[in-house]
């Protein structure tokens, strides 16, 4: 990792990061950063949040913006604000005066950037307005099947984002700290909410008024088994495990990404603390294998192992739990991978597919317990990374007749139905990875029970 110390300038941290990606790639480049779309009339449009490629190397969240990048030089292209924005959306700073801002000499208006574009490589953004333009000012066809320079410049910016400097970690400390008061205010309010709706509400105003936002659809939910659940529309009964997936992003982009698991009555059952212990046993097995130069994959694996473990003890499973993670047994209550890349978005990169993701020359298992692992790269110093193993329930799986049949000698079905008050649950931390070891970004939110317990305080009713 490139240290950058966390009190440098935003200049001279997107300068760095310019003049990192100059030594990388010897071409030129084009970085738009995107634009809102309209939800029923032009003027009533989604909230904005621009490219992360753009911001990395920009630090500001234009919009309708583009950069070109050459050599670690960088020209702004953006347009005036027109005399209706001013109305009513208030003054903003000249162009002239962002450009200064990010370290640009020059600031031309959008219309000039053809001109500078010849040969610039870029990478796709997601919104269509901006998609046209770029296939029209680079005069091609720009898809997510990236190719040639297009492909070079997406691993350059890999190369640089996989580890992050230490301007970055300041912002991601930042958003790692108002996510676990976020999830301290959840416990705290589900003495006395009476829908997920309350409980989110809860969570999500701590990140607004830390002038945050949720860096995806905050999942709080009492079906953690349905794993992205974005409905809160539940009661919440006293039996009930809450699964809370809430995670803030701060102004300047950088996410957290944090998942806690806790009892609606304050108390656990005895079921609910079984299979608790297990994942919680995972989690931190996983956390306490990982050094630089250890394989994710093999971080996974472990995770799949000691659930396994745990759940034979539980007598959920039968067999050696070596075996059992070789025919994927475990992914009959743990399907996907044990977590991703953090960064400027919540799942880091993914918008370049697996490229990011994925170390060169590998790709995704079919295997049914390694599908869904999203990295399978070494750890490298400086990167973060989620930790989150899980147990679920989940109908679609345990009820598919093909799967039944396969695992039919090694589930005890019967055992299972014990556990029917534990339909999800999942535990996730921010891991650092260090010189040493680790530093748990998020290690101020307890994942011990007693701890969690204490958070919640129990309901009146
Ligand atoms: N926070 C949701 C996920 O990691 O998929
Ligand atoms: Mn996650």
């Amino acid at each position: 990792m490139q240290a950058l110390d966390g009190t440098m300038t935003l200049i001279e941290t997107v300068r760095s990061r310019r003049q990192r990606l100059a030594e990388l790639i010897d071409f030129p480049v084009v970085l738009w950063s995107g634009s809102t779309s309209s939800r029923n009339f032009p003027a009533n449009t989604f909230p904005f949040r621009a490219s992360s490629h753009f911001l990395y190397f920009a630090g500001l969240p234009l919009e309708n913006a583009a950069i070109q990048l050459e050599h670690g030089k960088i020209t702004l292209f953006m347009d005036q604000p027109s005399p209706a924005s001013a109305l009513w959306h208030g003054e903003s700073a000249t162009p002239e005066a962002i450009a200064e801002m990010m370290g640009a000499d020059v600031v031309y208006p959008l219309s000039e950037l053809q001109t500078f574009a010849a040969g610039c490589a870029t990478i796709p953004v997601q919104d269509a307005r901006t998609s046209q333009q770029q296939t029209q000012v680079l005069n091609r066809v720009i898809t997510n099947e990236l190719q040639g320079r297009d492909r070079e410049l997406a691993e350059a910016i890999i190369t640089l984002r996989l580890t992050h400097d230490g301007a970055a970690l300041v912002e991601l400390r930042k958003a790692a700290a108002i996510s676990v008061q976020a999830h301290k205010a959840g416990m705290a309010a589900t003495r006395t909410a009476k829908t997920e709706a309350d409980v989110r509400a809860a969570m999500e105003a701590v990140m607004i008024a830390h002038n945050a936002t949720p860096a995806y659809s905050s999942i709080v939910t009492v079906h953690g088994e349905v794993l992205h659940n974005d409905r809160y529309h539940h009661p919440l009964h006293a039996g009930d495990l809450l699964l809370a997936d809430v995670g803030a992003e701060v102004g300047s982009g950088w996410a957290a990404d944090i998942t806690r698991t806790w009892a609606v009555s304050g108390k656990f059952s005895p079921t609910q603390r079984a299979i608790y212990e297990v994942v919680l046993a995972s989690h931190d097995a996983c956390i306490a294998a990982m050094y630089p130069g250890v394989e994710y994959r093999d971080i996974h694996l472990l995770a799949c192992r000691v659930i396994a473990e745990g759940l034979v003890d539980l007598g959920i499973l039968q067999g050696e739990p070596a075996d059992l993670v070789d025919m994927d047994a475990h992914a009959l209550f743990f399907p996907h991978g044990v977590g991703h890349l953090l960064g400027l978005d919540v799942h880091d990169m993914e918008d370049l597919g697996d490229v990011a993701g994925y170390a060169t020359g590998r790709t995704r298992s079919d295997r049914f317990g390694l599908g869904y692992l999203r990295l399978d790269r070494p750890l490298q110093v400086g990167m973060l990374v989620t930790i989150e193993p899980g147990f679920y329930q989940v109908p679609a799986i345990l009820n598919d007749p093909s799967r039944r049949e396969k695992y039919r000698n090694v589930v005890n079905w019967e055992r299972l139905t014990d556990f029917s008050d534990v339909r999800g649950i999942r535990i996730e931390d921010d891991v650092l990875i260090t010189e040493t070891g680790t530093d748990v970004l998020t290690q101020d939110l307890p994942t011990a029970i007693a701890d969690i317990e204490l958070l919640i305080q129990p309901r009146n009713t």
